[in-house]
């Protein structure tokens, strides 16, 4: 076992964990934090994506000792308060979602597109970028939107 430090969210977290335990399991089973999904075992659906020093990862990808001394943001943190995001709210407004099990993800993958993009977030680069997301329910059209309002509210 070994101890990991972190900050998940702004706020300081530690966790015993096993060596081979992967950074989604330190966040879903010691932290708590469920909105965080696993949603398959090959690394492709993208449901566990969270942000590691601001920069979006898939969590099941790596190990949680890995994370020690990292900042890690989950969609937890994304909101303030009880309002929503505007990346959160576009989902809302654009009906971006229907089960709702790969959204986290989505969002998480969504803030990352704006980070790197920022206004040059058009549906061609939103829907390359999608290609590590996998939506059961949607059809992706609805998301692809919702990202594209996303970024305009959050860049102006
Ligand atoms: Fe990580 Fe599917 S659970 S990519
Ligand atoms: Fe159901 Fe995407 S909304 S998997």
């Amino acid at each position: 076992m070994t101890k990991v430090e972190l900050k998940v969210n702004g706020t300081p977290a530690s966790a015993e964990v096993e060596d081979q335990a992967l950074l989604v399991e330190l966040l879903r089973e010691h932290l708590k934090l469920t909105g965080t999904h696993v949603g398959c075992d090959t690394s492709q659906c993208g449901a566990c994506v969270v942000h590691v020093d601001g920069v979006a990862v898939k969590s099941c990808t790596m190990f949680a000792v890995q994370a020690d001394g990292a900042e890690v943001l989950t969609i937890e943190g994304v909101a303030t308060g009880d309002r929503l995001h505007p990346m959160q709210e576009a989902f809302r407004e654009h009906h971006g979602l229907q089960c709702g099990f790969c959204t986290p993800g989505m969002v998480m993958a969504a803030l990352d597109m704006v980070r790197r993009h920022g206004r040059d977030l058009d549906e061609a680069t939103i829907r390359h970028d999608l290609e590590g997301n996998i939506c059961r329910c949607t059809g992706y059209q609805n998301i692809v939107k919702a990202i594209k309002a996303g970024a305009t509210a959050m860049t102006g």
